[in-house]
Formats: C-alpha cells, sequence, structure tokens
C-alpha cells in the first residue's frame, strides 16, 4: 500500500470528474497524501470544497497566485511521486502530448518528470479522432501508463467506448506504480463471500442482517491486485474486474461454493450468514391479520464453514473463518476456530460504532490454529485486507516478501 507516498490528482473538465471524489477517498485509505489540480473546467462539475475535504488539502486551479516564492506548477512537480490525470479529456491529453501549458495542470505535466497515469473519458466520436488517438500514441510511446476508457452508457446518451475505466484499475494501476506491487498470488486461486445473506419470507420481506461486504470487497480487491485467481461470492450488487457471483440466500451461497472449491488454494469466508431461514416460504405476501403477533418459524441453514472445513484435504485449501462478536472476543473466536476447524479466523467487535458493520475502517484480530493470537490496529479496510491477506500466506507456510 503507497503509505506516505504523495499522488497528485489532476482533473479535468469532463462529467466522469465527479467519480474523481471515490478514488480521491480511495487514494486517502490507502494511507497517501493526495493534492487535487483542477483544470477551470473541472470546477463545473466538482466542487473545490468537495475535493479539498476529501483530499485535506488545499486544491489548486489558479495558475498564478501572489505570496508563495515558489510557482504552484514546480511545487507541485516536485511533490508529487505519480500524477494521475482521471479524467483527462481529448483537449488535456492534446495539450500534455503536445507540451502546451495553457492553465495549472497542463504546466504542473510539462514540469513533471515522474510516473503519469492517464485514465481519459470522453464521448466516443472524440475517442475515435485520429488526432486524439496520435496524441494518446505519442504519450504511451513516452512512458505514460494509460488507462484506457470502457465501453458503455455515455452521460451524452449514446452508448460506446468512451466512458473512465472502473475506480478500481485506476488505483490499481496507481498502487502498481507507486508500490511495485509483488504478485506472490499468481498461480492460485482465491474464493472470497462477502455481504450478508438475505433469507426471505415472503416476495416483499426477508430476513438479514448490516453487513455491508466492505471488508470481502476489500480482500478480493488485493487477492486480484496480488496476481490471484479472483472469485467474488457476494450478496451486493458490484462489477469488479474477476469473476464475481451474485447470490442472496445461505443455501446460494454454498452452492456457489460447492461449485468453486474444488482447485481453490485460500477461502475467506467474510460474508455475514444467517444462521436461520425461514421454514416455509410464503409465496404470497403475509396479511396482516386481527392478531396483536405473529410467528415465524425458522430452520437451521447450514454451516457452510464447517462444511467446507469437513471437505478439506490436509492441505488444501486454506481455510479461513470470520467472527463478529459483541463480547468476549478472543475467548469467543479461539472456540469457534476449533470447533468450526478452519485454518485462521479473523475476529472483530461489532459493538464499537466506530469499526466494523457499514463504516470504512475495522480492527481485527487473527488467530491461527495454535491460538497464537496477532492484533491488526485500526485502519482503513483496505489496509486490514492488505495484512489479512499478507498474514495468512505467511503462517501458511510461504515466505511473503511482499511490498
Ligand atoms: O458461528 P458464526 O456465525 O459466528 O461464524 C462466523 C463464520 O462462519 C463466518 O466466516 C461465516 O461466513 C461463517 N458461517 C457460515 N455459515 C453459517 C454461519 C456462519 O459459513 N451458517
Amino acid at each position: 500500500m503507497p503509505d506516505g507516498k504523495n499522488i497528485l490528482v489532476g482533473i479535468t473538465g469532463g462529467i466522469a470528474a465527479y467519480k474523481i471524489c471515490e478514488l480521491i477517498r480511495m487514494y486517502k485509505s490507502s494511507g497517501a497524501n493526495v493534492k487535487v489540480v483542477c483544470t477551470p473546467n473541472a470546477l463545473n462539475f466538482v466542487s473545490i470544497l468537495t475535493l479539498q475535504t476529501l483530499s485535506q488539502n488545499k486544491v489548486a486551479f489558479e495558475q498564478f497566485e501572489i505570496g508563495d516564492f515558489k510557482p504552484e506548477h514546480i511545487s507541485y512537480a516536485d511533490e508529487a511521486d505519480v500524477f494521475v490525470i482521471a479524467p483527462a479529456t481529448a483537449s488535456t491529453i492534446s495539450k500534455i502530448a503536445n507540451g502546451i501549458a495553457d492553465n495549472l495542470l497542463t504546466s504542473i505535466a510539462a514540469a513533471f518528470n515522474k510516473p503519469f497515469v492517464i485514465a481519459p473519458a470522453m464521448n466516443t466520436n472524440m475517442w475515435n479522432n485520429p488526432f486524439v488517438q496520435e496524441n494518446l500514441q505519442k504519450l504511451a510511446a513516452q512512458g505514460y501508463t494509460i488507462v484506457p476508457p470502457e465501453s458503455g452508457f455515455l452521460a451524452c446518451g449514446t452508448t460506446g467506448e468512451g466512458r473512465l475505466a472502473a475506480l478500481d484499475k485506476i488505483f490499481d494501476t496507481t498502487v502498481d506504480i507507486l508500490c511495485g506491487t509483488k504478485k506472490f498470488l499468481s498461480g492460485k486461486k482465491i474464493i472470497v463471500t462477502a455481504g450478508g445473506t438475505v433469507e426471505d419470507i415472503d416476495p416483499v420481506r426477508f430476513i438479514s442482517n448490516y453487513s455491508s461486504g466492505k471488508t470481502g470487497c476489500a480482500l478480493a480487491d488485493t487477492a486480484f491486485r496480488r496476481g490471484a485467481e479472483t472469485v467474488l461470492i457476494t450478496t451486493k450488487n458490484v462489477q469488479k474486474p474477476y469473476k464475481v457471483v451474485k447470490v442472496k440466500s445461505a443455501l446460494e451461497m454454498q452452492t456457489a461454493l460447492s461449485e468453486e472449491f474444488d482447485d481453490a488454494d485460500y477461502i475467506f469466508m467474510s460474508a455475514a450468514v444467517a444462521d436461520f431461514r425461514i421454514k416455509e416460504f410464503n409465496p404470497q405476501k403475509t396479511k396482516k391479520t386481527d392478531s396483536d403477533t405473529l410467528t415465524l418459524e425458522l430452520v437451521k441453514n447450514p454451516d457452510i464453514l464447517q462444511y467446507l472445513c469437513n471437505k478439506k484435504t490436509s492441505s488444501r485449501p486454506v481455510i479461513v473463518g470470520f467472527c463478529a462478536e459483541t463480547e468476549n472476543l478472543i475467548e469467543n473466536a479461539k472456540n469457534k476456530i476449533l470447533k468450526k476447524g478452519c485454518d485462521f479466523i479473523v475476529a472483530n467487535d461489532v459493538s464499537r460504532k466506530d469499526i466494523g458493520f457499514s463504516t470504512d475502517e475495522n480492527e481485527v484480530y487473527i488467530i491461527n490454529r495454535n491460538l497464537d493470537v496477532k492484533k491488526v490496529e485500526k485502519q482503513s479496510k483496505l489496509k486490514i485486507a492488505e495484512e489479512i491477506i499478507k498474514e495468512v500466506y505467511e503462517k501458511s507456510g510461504n515466505l511473503c516478501t511482499h511490498k
């Protein structure tokens, strides 16, 4: 993770500028320092206040400001380790490729001699314009990293190539450049479960829980970034550059896991699986009656983790369970690893408001079969995921020269 690295984000005037607010949050969660520079047009799409609050830094957009002894374009270029321009419009791409420096962003670009990440976003015809393509080729030939746009629905109402690449891709590209991320999981298949299962009562009602699926997503993203063949089995709607299997109930999750199990090397069971489901699903909406009470009969769901641990051979796959507790965290987690037979258990305290369910941060304990406990201090779920994967990989017999 790019702890303490300096990322300069350049935003130009395209509608995709609004998405960069989330990209800034991702960079900040990964521990990087973020500064933002905007073209004047970009500020028609996003506000300085939003960018300033998210980056926790002053946002630069004017070329000349009285009072600074060092011109901004030089100090920004000096400080940053990478310059990420997203979205990059046809205009800015073409200016940079031709050495034109007519605003602060393009001036910094002209003075910047470290790695660039350029994520273009524009209308399909602009994208296909031969001059724009020629200018992009010029940048690529000079070693600028281009994260190409995707096909999809565009703000101009058409469908085609030109939509900003997924933020995950821009983020991963940046981290790879900054950290030279080692693909120590290449050749390994990793399955991650995420989200809370949904157990239907009738066509309009269900039983579920508060799990956001964020930890699971962060684990799958990390596994993928580290080179693993990644499968995310989740109850949430997500788009990822790796295989996602959408499920709803515990039984569907069990089926999906059984289908992926045989050639898996690691399974991270971070989903919050309902222990019970409705005994008899009512195919019609349950009507209100004169009675003041309603009794729902529940039946036990299979314990998928235990079921998989029983299927496991001595060495494969390594299975990691998760436990969310409101009291006696370590003691309950130790009992659980022994009862369920998994290789590791990751425990977190869900009684605390500042970590766990639906928040972006967590603090966890990783416990192995010898009942050794490793505390992972409170930090973003993204960094927690990196620590969990690293610890499990190393403690299951691999030497991980991380970074
Ligand atoms: O027993 P408890 O629900 O606290 O255990 C949590 C762990 O067990 C998690 O890894 C969760 O994904 C898994 N689990 C399961 N099947 C269930 C309930 C929990 O696989 N029915």
